[in-house]
This record gives C-alpha cells, sequence and structure tokens, in this order.
C-alpha cells in the first residue's frame, strides 16, 4: 500500500471513527486496513469518536450499539488491544477540553471553510448545532493530545488534517513547542471509495440511499444486488479511466478486495463486459468481508468483554491525554 507520506520511521499513529449509522467499507479501506498495516511496527491509538457523533441528532440506544459496533470492527480487522490502545473518546475529558483552548485559538474564519461542515449543514447553516461547526477543533484536540505524528484517514478528512497542523503550529509559536504537527496518511487507492448510486459523490454513512455503500454487515446476497445495481457508463469495453468513474470506483475496489492492480484487472475483463466484472467482484467482496463479518458477530455477542476492551484502552489512553493537557495548561498559564 503506498501513502502520500514517506517517512520511513513512523512513531506514534492515530486515527478514529465516528460511531453513526453504519460502517461502510470506504472506512475500512479508507482508514481502518491502513491503519492495521502499521500496527506492528509502531505505537497505534485507534479511537470511536463518538463525541463527534454527536453532532447531529442521534438516539441514545442506536450510539450505544454503534460505539460497540466500531470496537467490534477494529478488533475483527486484526487490531490487537495488547498492542494497540483501542479507546472511547468520551471518557477521556482531556479531548473537550483541550478542543476548548483550541477554540480559543482558532479563527471563525478557518472553521467556516470547512467542506465537511458546508456539506452537512446544507443551506440551514442558522439551524445546525455549534458542536457540528466546532467539530474539526475537537478532532485536532484528539489527534494532538497523543503527539500522533502520521494520521490515516480517507481524502475526506484531509482539511481538517490541515486544520490541525495549523493550530499545532500557531500554538508552538505561542507557547514554544508543544505539540507534534501530524500529518495525514492518506493511501494512494481505497481513500476516495465512491457512492455506488452517485459515483460523483463519496460513499458515505449518512447517505439517503443504503443501496449507495456496501456496509460492512451486509450480507452476500445483498452485495449482490448493490454491487449489480452500480451506476457504470454505457461504454462496452473495461477500462481503468479515471473520467470513467463509476467503473474506476468498481475496479478500485476489486483491487482493494484482492491486492491485485487496478488496471490489470481491467485488461482481463476488458472484453468480458459489465456483467462478469460485477458478479466476480460481488463474489470477491463477500470473500473478503465474510471473515470480518464472522469475527465482528462473535464479538459484538459480548458486550461486557467488548466493553472491558474498550475500558482499558481508555484508561491507558487517559493517562497520555492528561499528561498533554497538564503540559498546555501550564503553557497557557492557569496551573498555579
Ligand atoms: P468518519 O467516521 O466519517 O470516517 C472514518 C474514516 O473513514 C474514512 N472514509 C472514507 N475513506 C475512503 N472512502 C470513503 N468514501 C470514506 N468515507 C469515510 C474517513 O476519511 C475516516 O478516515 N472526523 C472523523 C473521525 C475522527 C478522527 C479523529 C479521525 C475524529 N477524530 C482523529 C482521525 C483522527 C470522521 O468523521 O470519520
Amino acid at each position: 500500500m503506498s501513502y502520500s507520506y514517506s517517512d520511513p520511521f513512523p512513531m506514534r499513529v492515530l486515527t478514529g471513527i465516528q460511531p453513526t449509522n453504519v460502517l461502510h467499507i470506504g472506512n475500512l479501506f479508507g482508514a481502518l486496513i491502513p491503519a492495521l498495516e502499521l500496527q506492528k511496527e509502531n505505537d497505534l491509538y485507534m479511537m470511536i469518536a463518538d463525541y463527534h457523533a454527536i453532532t447531529v441528532p442521534h438516539e441514545a440506544h442506536a450510539l450505544n450499539e454503534s460505539i460497540l459496533t466500531v470496537a467490534a470492527a477494529y478488533l475483527a480487522v486484526g487490531i490487537d488491544p495488547t498492542k494497540t490502545v483501542l479507546f472511547q473518546q468520551s471518557q477521556i475529558s482531556a479531548h473537550t477540553e483541550l478542543a476548548w483552548i483550541l477554540e480559543t485559538i482558532a479563527y471563525m474564519g478557518e472553521a467556516k471553510r470547512m467542506t465537511q461542515f458546508k456539506d452537512k449543514s446544507g443551506d440551514k447553516q442558522d439551524n445546525v448545532s455549534v458542536g457540528l461547526f466546532a467539530y474539526p477543533i475537537l478532532m485536532a484536540a484528539d489527534i494532538l493530545l497523543y503527539d500522533a505524528k502520521n494520521v490515516p484517514v480517507g481524502h475526506d478528512q484531509k482539511q481538517h488534517l490541515e486544520l490541525a497542523r495549523d493550530l499545532a503550529q500557531r500554538f508552538n509559536s505561542s507557547h514554544g513547542q508543544t505539540f507534534v504537527v501530524p500529518d495525514p496518511l492518506i493511501c494512494k487507492h481505497g481513500a476516495r471509495l465512491k457512492s455506488l448510486t452517485e459515483p460523483d459523490k463519496k460513499m458515505s454513512k449518512s447517505a439517503a440511499s443504503a443501496k449507495s455503500y456496501i456496509s460492512l454487515m451486509d450480507d452476500p446476497d445483498l452485495i449482490h444486488k448493490k454491487i449489480r445495481s452500480a451506476v457504470t457508463d454505457s461504454q462496452q469495453l473495461i477500462t481503468f479511466d479515471e473520467s470513467r468513474e463509476g467503473l474506476y470506483n468498481l475496479l478500485t475496489i476489486f483491487s482493494l478486495a484482492t491486492g491485485r492492480p487496478a488496471d490489470e484487472i481491467a485488461n482481463e475483463y476488458i472484453e468480458k463486459g459489465m456483467k462478469e466484472l460485477k458478479d466476480n467482484l460481488s463474489e470477491v467482496l463477500c470473500s473478503y468481508l465474510l471473515p470480518i463479518q464472522t469475527k465482528m458477530k462473535k464479538l459484538l455477542g459480548d458486550k461486557q468483554e467488548l466493553t472491558r476492551i474498550i475500558n482499558n484502552g481508555s484508561a491507558s489512553a487517559k493517562k497520555v491525554a492528561d499528561a498533554k493537557l497538564k503540559e498546555v495548561k501550564k503553557k497557557i498559564g492557569v496551573i498555579l
């Protein structure tokens, strides 16, 4: 897998997923798998970003379930809680406290420029929560608290990472070296999976139609149906060409699920046609997801054990976060 960032000795790595709605293959290939690949040689922190999930209306029971589902997904792909710190953001009050401190140095203008805020608030900017507006600053706090150097994310989070970098640099230049300036790790492929129904848009958890994404928990029948109805174009030949958005997306998914280069797959199917490509893609995707799904179901069957793992990880993350917050509070002059 190739990254846009090329530090040969990455140290601390942190990433997070919001427990909202379903997890889809964009989350899997954009962030989870790239983070997993760094688990062996790095100090990895995997966060369940539950305070991010309450920036839009939510139902308490569903959030509770989603927190456990994200933890189960982390573990099912291979995150080892004895090597990696798997933790829940809301258990560590340093996140919201540092977010407040960073809000005092963040500019309204830079927060207003966040395209995700513009997309999510649409035309009702006066009726969305202040939390949704301040969300990228909480995300900066999530990262800066842990001195994370590398942050594997999908392309949609790049702008938020740039803000985190700006805030780290701004704080460091006013108060002296305090924060590590983080780098986004954006996977060359997989960082921008597109909607199956509208391939000019990203695959998204909050999309109106469930046909637009493949959830980690979709069964084989549903996966076949969704891939079969995925929007492509009317050209006959199969080619790996970015301008053919729907087909490009399907070949990218095929490549991610098999580890084979997408152009090689395109060549193999060049004359076989779309139907065969879609049928075979469904099969490889089902086989790829099956072991993850089986493990997730098993893990979700023992919620007590899952909770124990989350609480353990949160207790060790808290030590790191509290120490950094103390350093920050000293620097800004609130510790007597
Ligand atoms: P979230 O929960 O929306 O998405 C989790 C991760 O999945 C990536 N992703 C995608 N990658 C490829 N193709 C897609 N279609 C796609 N959709 C989503 C996202 O880029 C993300 O990496 N704000 C973050 C969560 C967060 C976080 C953090 C991440 C909170 N604090 C600190 C890193 C570090 C979010 O909402 O991701």
